[in-house]
């Protein structure tokens, strides 16, 4: 099946999950799509989040994608319901994948997740732990400033050491010997992350999980394809200023240029003719 595979986040952090899905599916064509203009997402409240993702899904919809796949921690547990609601097509979030994980990973069954305040907030991640494993306890802190800090390249600054050091205190004394990096920035922190938590607590990010996931789904369902992949890599605003932190966070020269797009509209009661 050649149409490609819709891929949607509030930013280019999902750039993160790209690369694991370029990674494990070469022969998949993706359309990208990171709303430039309007992130963060994570700082919101969950209508505006919902109406933002229902466009971003929408504009991937009208290119004929075959499967969704929110590469965004703030949209997959604030509103995939929504998304799954208005979509024809599968759409895969990155909680659940990174949950498996961090279920198969864990022998003290305590949990740590870090995330936005709206992934937070949601309860989301709680929520899927306890479906799956209810014997298991989770304990969340929302680490705002990580997001800008991993846009402005500061993986490496003793600011960024002092803040994450002050972020993950609060998990001294929980004994998680499992920690979710539940967004998509946080896999560029993963050292800084690691020093601050210890040596002895796993990390786990959503980027391989979920591209070991899509590659799963695609092929139960007789989507794959054969090739050759082609990429689109669309944003709402300023491609020229996001590139070079885009190509950061894919880990390397972008397949192809950030070309910027409006949104579509969301299907509902209108203007009249
Ligand atoms: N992509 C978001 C996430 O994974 C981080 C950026 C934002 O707040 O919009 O939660």
């Amino acid at each position: 099946v050649d149409k490609p595979i819709g891929v949607f986040d509030s930013g280019i952090g999902g750039l993160t999950v790209v690369k694991e899905i370029v990674k494990a599916l070469p022969n998949e064509s993706l359309v990208f799509i990171g709303d430039t203009a309007r992130v963060p997402y994570g700082t919101r409240g969950k209508a505006v989040i919902t109406q933002f993702a229902l466009e971003l899904a929408t504009t991937l919809l009208e290119r004929d994608v075959k499967y969704l796949v929110a590469a965004c921690n703030t949209i997959s547990s604030t509103c995939l319901a929504e998304v799954r609601a208005v979509s024809p097509v599968p759409v895969l979030g990155v909680v659940d994948p990174a949950v498996q994980t961090a279920l198969k990973q864990t022998r003290s069954g305590r949990i740590g997740m870090i995330g936005t305040r709206a992934t937070v907030a949601s309860g989301f991640y709680e929520q899927q732990i306890r479906e799956l494993e209810p014997s298991v306890s989770v304990m969340s802190v929302a680490c705002p400033l990580f997001v800008p800090l991993a846009e402005e390249g500061l993986s490496a600054a003793q600011a960024t050491r002092l803040i994450a050091a002050d972020y993950l205190a609060p998990f001294a004394d929980s004994e998680i010997d499992v920690l979710v990096l539940g967004c998509t920035h946080y896999p560029i922190l993963r050292d800084v992350i690691q020093q601050a938590i210890g040596e002895s607590v796993v990390l786990v990010d959503s980027a391989r999980p979920t591209a070991e996931t899509l590659a799963a789904e695609l092929e139960e369902a007789g989507l794959g394809s054969e090739g050759p992949a082609a990429y689109e890599l669309l944003v709402t605003d300023a491609p020229e200023r996001v590139h070079q932190v885009a190509s950061d966070f894919f880990g390397r020269e972008l397949p192809g240029a950030l070309r910027q797009t409006s949104l579509g509209r969301l299907p509902g009661p209108g203007p009249r003719d």
